[in-house]
């Protein structure tokens, strides 16, 4: 039996690591939605679509497709952009200040959500984002909610920043961070909030390994009970 489990949380809370590990030890696909609003974000910078224009928007949206090839060794998401390899550029600073303005237009959300909602129409997917338990897929089987520390939050940033090479300081990545918790708590349009179902996992204090192994019990837990469900044992 094969489900689909809902990964939402703030941002840099290490939700795509889990999410991703996750995914792979369960043979599952695993999609980061983040990756495609920051897609199109590079496309609407690179293009320069006004953000108060619905017709340039719309049209630029004619123009985008979007793609992912997956890593076998580490289950990677690679995003392409109209065929093109664009995983570098979408987590450059000029796109994450942009984003979430860009994840607010009501074009764009509908835009990426019909295609989100047809790649798990199978089921057997992973997907990590905002508003996956609340809006994408709201039968989702089981949805995480996950949270960590500003602090923590920013530091971690920090240094996955560093090792992709991109010259920051902390204090530039924390002021990023509580700007985009403000615009994608507060949007008129699917806002970032827990899905009432959902479990919370603070990682905070929890290694990689921790959480993807309380993830996985969760994950174990409700393929038993559904499977139980469907086959009552005598
Ligand atoms: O997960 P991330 O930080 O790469 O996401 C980038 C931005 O995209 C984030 O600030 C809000 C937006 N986003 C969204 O609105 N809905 C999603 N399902 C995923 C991301």
């Amino acid at each position: 039996m094969k489900i689909i489990i809902a990964v939402d949380g703030f941002a840099s809370t290490g939700k795509s690591t889990l999410a991703r590990q996750l995914a792979q030890k369960m043979g599952y696909t695993y999609i980061d939605t983040g990756a495609m609003y920051r897609a199109v974000t590079l496309y609407f910078l690179d293009n320069t679509i006004s953000l108060k224009n619905k017709n340039q928007i719309e049209e630029a949206l004619l123009q985008i497709e979007l793609a992912f090839m997956q890593q076998k060794h580490t289950g990677k998401q690679i995003t392409l952009l109209n065929g093109l390899n664009v995983e570098e550029p979408i987590r450059s600073f000029r796109v994450s200040n942009f984003v979430s303005e860009v994840s607010t237009l009501k074009q764009v959300r509908t835009f990426l959500v019909k295609q989100q909602q047809q790649m798990g129409a199978q089921k057997g997917i992973v997907m990590d984002g905002r508003d996956i338990g609340t809006v994408v897929f709201p039968q989702a089987e089981l949805k995480l909610f996950i949270t960590a520390q500003p602090k923590v939050r920013a530091e971690r940033r920090f240094y996955e920043m560093k090792e992709m090479g991109i010259v920051t300081t902390l204090q530039e990545v924390e002021k990023n961070l509580q700007h985009r918790d403000t615009i994608d708590t507060t949007r008129t349009i699917s806002p970032l909030k827990k899905a009432a179902d959902a479990v919370v996992i603070d990682n905070s204090h929890l290694t990689i390994d921790e959480q993807l192994d309380r993830a996985m019990q969760l994950a174990k837990q409700v393929i038993l009970s559904l499977t139980n469900k469907a086959h009552p044992p005598h």
